[in-house]
């Protein structure tokens, strides 16, 4: 069986562009997603060498068995994609969209990269790419910050295993995605706008791929925010706090400075 990706999130923004990249690169590729409709159109364009799995992966049983269904079909890319956020306080976000937001964002990244990778381990090779964001290399993020947090776990956690993998002199590769803003549906689910400019998803999902690739562990698309990453480990934590709201707030369009 030809060489395989799993993508979860394949119905729309980055997820979509790396199914695009991927198959261009001669993968045959999974699509993972709820909307089926999306999937359909997505695997009628990429052509043979596609396969369609709806799963809603907040799911925990929904997890298991994309597992299930895809273990034995030569997946040496595993792309947890799927992620959504939601703008606005603590206090006014509803608790159920949060523990949504954590089933997705991080249960389920942390289910399937577990479940593959132990498999990738015992054939000693495979690539996992978990699509954190810029969001997760931040002290928080206020007005965003259940989002932000299961971010940072997501980097977290990442950078972990990655460190595993190297000191066993591993073949498998794990890497952390963590763009800053993508131009995508992401703003129509997270009900907000971006105050600043954003990136293409294409550009998005060839320097996550290229990254991943060359094994990079921690993988910043945009040279700009890259930069104000780095920047923000010199500026005391409060003061990156405080910007840092200020910027979501500005989402929310309840502040125009
Ligand atoms: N756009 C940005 O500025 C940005 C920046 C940094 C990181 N990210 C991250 O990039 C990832 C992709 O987001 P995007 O920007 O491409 O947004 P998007 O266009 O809204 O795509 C989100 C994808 O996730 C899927 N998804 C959401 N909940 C799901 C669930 N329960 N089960 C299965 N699939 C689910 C959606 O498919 P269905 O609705 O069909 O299920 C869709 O394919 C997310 O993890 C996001 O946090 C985005």
């Amino acid at each position: 069986m030809a060489k395989t990706a799993l993508i979860t999130g394949a119905s729309s923004g980055i997820g979509r562009e790396i199914a695009r990249d991927l198959y261009g690169r001669g993968f045959r590729i999974i699509l993972c997603a709820r909307r089926e409709e999306r999937l359909r159109e997505l695997a009628a364009e990429l052509g043979e060498n596609t396969r369609v799995i709806v799963c809603d992966v907040s799911d925990r049983e929904e997890c298991l068995r994309l597992y299930e269904e895809t273990k034995n079909e030569n997946i040496s890319v595993l792309v947890n994609c799927a992620g959504f956020g939601a703008v606005g306080s603590f206090e006014e976000v509803p608790l159920d969209t949060e523990l949504r937001m954590i089933d997705t964002n991080i249960t389920a990244v942390h289910m399937l990269t577990k479940l593959f990778l132990k498999d990738f381990v015992a054939a000693d090779r495979g690539y996992i790419m978990n699509i954190a964001s810029s969001a997760g290399l931040m002290y928080g993020g206020p007005m965003m910050a259940t989002y932000y947090a299961s971010k940072a776990y997501v980097v977290s956690l990442t950078s972990a295993i990655c460190e595993e993998l190297k000191s066993t002199n591993s073949r498998v590769h794990v890497c952390a995605v963590c763009p800053g803003p993508v131009d995508t549906e992401f703003n129509d689910v997270a009900n907000c706008k971006f105050g600043v400019s954003s990136i293409t998803p294409e550009f998005c999902a060839q320097k996550a791929i290229e990254g991943m690739f060359n094994k990079k562990c921690i993988i910043i698309p945009e040279k700009s925010i890259k930069a104000l990453c780095t920047g923000a480990k010199f500026v005391p934590r409060s003061l990156v706090l405080k910007v840092t709201g200020k910027v979501q707030k500005k989402k929310t369009g309840r502040l125009t400075v």
